[in-house]
C-alpha cells in the first residue's frame, strides 16, 4: 500500500496543526514547521489574510519538497469595523498571548449591543515556492460577555457559532471541527486534491 501524501502545514501553532490533522484523518501525513526547526520565521507583513497565507505557503515551500498548506485566520467583529482581523494573534499587545487578546476584546466590546462576528480562514496551497490554489472559509456567530469553556484556543471561549448556545471552547473539538472556518476551507483543499486524483 502507498503511504499517504505528505502535507506540510506552514505554522508553528500546534492548535491549527492539531485541528487540521484531526479533520483530514489518515488521508495525509500532516507535518508542520516544528518538524523543520531550520525553517526561518516567515514575517506576516501582509494586510489581508490572503497576502499572509501566500507569504507563509510560498516561503516554506521554497525550502521543502511536497505540498505546503498555510492557514491565515482571525476574528472579524462587526462593531469594531472588522478588527482584530489580520492582527488577531497580537491584539492584546503580545503575539500569541490568547489571554491578553481576549481581555482586550472584552474591553473593546463592553456596552456594545451588536455582538456579531465571524472567524475567517484563508488557506494557500503551494509547491516549489509558488501558489497553486487558495481557499477561504468563514463561520458566523456572536461574542459573549465573559469567557466560557476551556477547549480550543484563541478567541474560542468568547465565540458562539450561529445555531448553537455554547462557545467553541465549550462545544468541543468534534463540533468545532465540523463547522469551523478552518474546516470549511479545508473541505475545499480536500476537494482540490480529489480533483487532481491525489488520494
Ligand atoms: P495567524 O496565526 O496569524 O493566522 O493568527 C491566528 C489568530 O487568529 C490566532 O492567534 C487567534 O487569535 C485567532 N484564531 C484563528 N483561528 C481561531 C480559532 O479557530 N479559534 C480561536 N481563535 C482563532
Amino acid at each position: 500500500m502507498q503511504p499517504p501524501p505528505r502535507l506540510i502545514i506552514a505554522t508553528r501553532n500546534p492548535h491549527k496543526t492539531g485541528e487540521i490533522r484531526a479533520m483530514v484523518g489518515d488521508r495525509f501525513e500532516v507535518l508542520d514547521a516544528t518538524a523543520f526547526p531550520e525553517f526561518p520565521e516567515i514575517e506576516e507583513t501582509g494586510t489581508t489574510f490572503l497576502e499572509n497565507a501566500r507569504l507563509k505557503a510560498e516561503g516554506i515551500s521554497r525550502r521543502v519538497e511536497g505540498w505546503v498548506l498555510s492557514d491565515d485566520s482571525g476574528l472579524q467583529v462587526d462593531a469594531l469595523g472588522g478588527a482584530p482581523g489580520v492582527w488577531s494573534s497580537s491584539y492584546g499587545g503580545e503575539e500569541g498571548n490568547h489571554a491578553k487578546n481576549n481581555a482586550r476584546l472584552l474591553a473593546e466590546m463592553a456596552g456594545k449591543a451588536d455582538r456579531s462576528a465571524r472567524f475567517r480562514c484563508t488557506m494557500v496551497l503551494a509547491r516549489s515556492g509558488s501558489e497553486r490554489a487558495a481557499f477561504s472559509g468563514t463561520v458566523e456567530g456572536r461574542l459573549v460577555e465573559a469567557l466560557h469553556g476551556d477547549g480550543g484556543f484563541g478567541y474560542d471561549p468568547l465565540f458562539v457559532p450561529d445555531g448553537h448556545e455554547k462557545t467553541f471552547a465549550e462545544l468541543g473539538d468534534e463540533i468545532k471541527n465540523s463547522l469551523s472556518h478552518r474546516a470549511r476551507a479545508l473541505q475545499q483543499v480536500v476537494a482540490f486534491f480529489d480533483g487532481m486524483g491525489i488520494k
